[in-house]
C-alpha cells in the first residue's frame, strides 16, 4: 500500500489539477518507499529539486486558472503556494549541509502539508473554476 492514496477526497474536480495532484503524491511516495528501504539519501537531493520544480509548474497552473477568471481568493492561495516553496528550498539547504535526520521530518511536512492544504485550500476554487467552464 502506498502512504498517501489518491481518492476522490482529494479530486478537486478539475482533471489537469487532480492529475497535477496525484503526480505531487507520487513523488511523496517515492520518497517513503526509499525510506523504507533505507535508501532516501541516494535520493533527496533529486527529490527536493524536483519538487521545487514540479510544484512550481503545478502552482503556476493554478494561479493562472486563478487570474483568468479574477478569482478572489488569489492573493492568500499565492502566499501558502509561496510558503511551502520557501520550505522546501529550506529542507534542501539543510540537505546539503548534510543534515541526517531530515527525511522522515520532509515526509510529514510534504504530506501533511499537501493533503490540507488540497482539501483546506485548493477544494475552495473547484466550484468557482466548475462555473467558469474548468473541469
Ligand atoms: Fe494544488
Ligand atoms: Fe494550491
Amino acid at each position: 500500500m502506498a502512504f498517501i492514496d489518491w481518492d476522490k477526497s482529494l479530486s478537486v474536480n478539475v482533471k489537469e489539477i487532480d492529475e497535477q495532484h496525484k503526480n505531487l503524491i507520487g513523488m511523496i511516495n517515492d520518497l517513503h518507499t526509499a525510506m523504507s528501504k533505507g535508501k532516501s539519501k541516494e535520493i533527496m537531493g533529486d527529490l527536493l529539486i524536483k519538487m521545487i520544480e514540479y510544484a512550481d509548474y503545478h502552482f503556476k497552473t493554478e494561479e493562472e486558472l486563478m487570474e483568468k477568471f479574477s478569482y478572489m481568493g488569489l492573493f492568500d492561495h499565492k502566499r501558502e503556494h509561496i510558503k511551502f516553496v520557501e520550505r522546501v528550498i529550506n529542507f534542501n539547504e539543510k540537505y546539503k549541509e548534510g543534515n541526517i535526520f531530515l527525511s522522515v521530518e520532509l515526509l510529514n511536512f510534504l504530506k501533511e502539508w499537501l493533503k490540507g492544504h488540497i482539501m483546506g485550500t485548493d477544494k475552495k476554487y473547484s466550484e468557482f473554476f466548475n462555473n467558469n467552464g474548468v473541469y
